[in-house]
């Protein structure tokens, strides 16, 4: 039986419901030793920012149980860097590339949206989990009314379909993803990191370079899986799911609890093939329970997922 996997995320269109989750996967071509990039659902790209970024002092890592600190301080090379450079290899791929953004004011996620609203740039997830230096350092994530206004900006500048990446650092989920849905998202990416940090005995000081980071991979994915079935439940925008996956059994939890499509980050540091492991693992799964269409698994989980 041929399993239909081809999912539509808010206009954006792939051909599994398999990404990666950014940060964790630079543009797709550092994989490349690894994996065949063409048959990925689609790699959204390390977050980007107007100007290049150096990033935060080290230790920028520490293992923790089942999971991972980081604080990067999203280092990067900067958005006309990326374009001018990087986009260009990326066009050769058949799968979809996402463009990750932060901005430290509303204007700069405008410019950003303009600047990368190029052919080759698929659609733009927005990570909201950035201070707002106007607001004092607020972070615009923990805000619905910030919310907001940023995917508004953003929807202002751009055609492309508008992900909102919400930080899961706030009280409720779910306002923030309606306030996000309110203002014209067309999809909805949850969750970003957790905020954690690890105390070295010896030195009596703490570890990371910037004292506190996001904590990611399977410690979290219980509270990533809780937080995807609350927003199902509160929105009817499409929503991509991550947190913690590191197998198709954990992909599948997801998309039962309500996600069309997941995303894949502290996995590819464990088993950089998880990804095509997971894309069989799905298909498999779909072929075992005679499911025609992998989008009909959504929500089975979750009957009060909006529909
Ligand atoms: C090293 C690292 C860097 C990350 N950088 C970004 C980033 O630039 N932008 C962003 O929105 N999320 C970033 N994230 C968060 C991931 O995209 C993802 O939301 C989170 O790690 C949860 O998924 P996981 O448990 O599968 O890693 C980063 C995560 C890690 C581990």
């Amino acid at each position: 039986m041929k399993v239909k996997m081809e999912v539509d995320i808010g206009g954006l269109k792939l051909q599994n419901p398999v990404l990666t989750a950014s940060g964790t996967f630079g543009s797709g071509q550092e994989y490349l030793p690894f994996i065949d990039l063409n048959r990925l659902g689609g790699v959204v790209v390390k977050g980007l920012t107007l100007l290049p970024k150096a990033g935060n002092p080290p230790p920028r890592l520490i293992e923790t149980p089942s999971g991972l600190l980081n604080a990067i301080g999203l280092q990067n090379p900067g958005v006309d860097y990326f374009i001018e450079n990087i986009l260009p290899e990326l066009t050769s791929y058949q799968t979809k590339f996402i463009v990750n953004i932060s901005g430290n004011t509303p204007e700069e996620y405008g410019v950003l949206a303009q600047k990368l609203s190029v052919p080759g740039v698929a659609a733009l997830e927005v990570n909201i989990s950035c201070p707002n230096v106007k607001a004092g350092g607020l972070v615009f994530g923990t805000d619905p009314d910030l919310v907001a206004e940023v995917i508004s900006v953003v929807k202002g500048h751009t055609n492309l379909p508008v992900i909102a990446k919400l930080s899961p650092n706030v009280t409720d989920i779910q306002e923030i993803a309606r306030a996000a849905e309110e203002a014209g998202a067309d999809a909805i990416s949850l969750i970003n990191t957790l905020l954690g940090m690890a105390i070295d005995v010896e030195t009596r000081k703490p570890v990371l370079g910037n004292i506190v980071g996001g904590l990611s991979g399977p410690a979290i994915k219980p509270i990533a899986l809780r937080m995807v079935w609350q927003v199902a439940q509160a929105v009817k925008i499409p929503i991509i799911g991550m947190g913690g996956i590191v197998s198709a059994q954990d992909a599948l939890e997801f998309i039962l609890a309500g996600a069309n499509a997941i995303a894949i980050g502290t996995g590819n540091f464990i088993n950089p093939r998880v990804t095509m492991e997971v894309i069989a693992g799905l298909e498999e799964y779909c072929q075992k329970t005679k499911t025609e269409d992998i989008s009909h698994l959504v929500g089975l989980a979750n009957p009060l997922k909006m529909r």
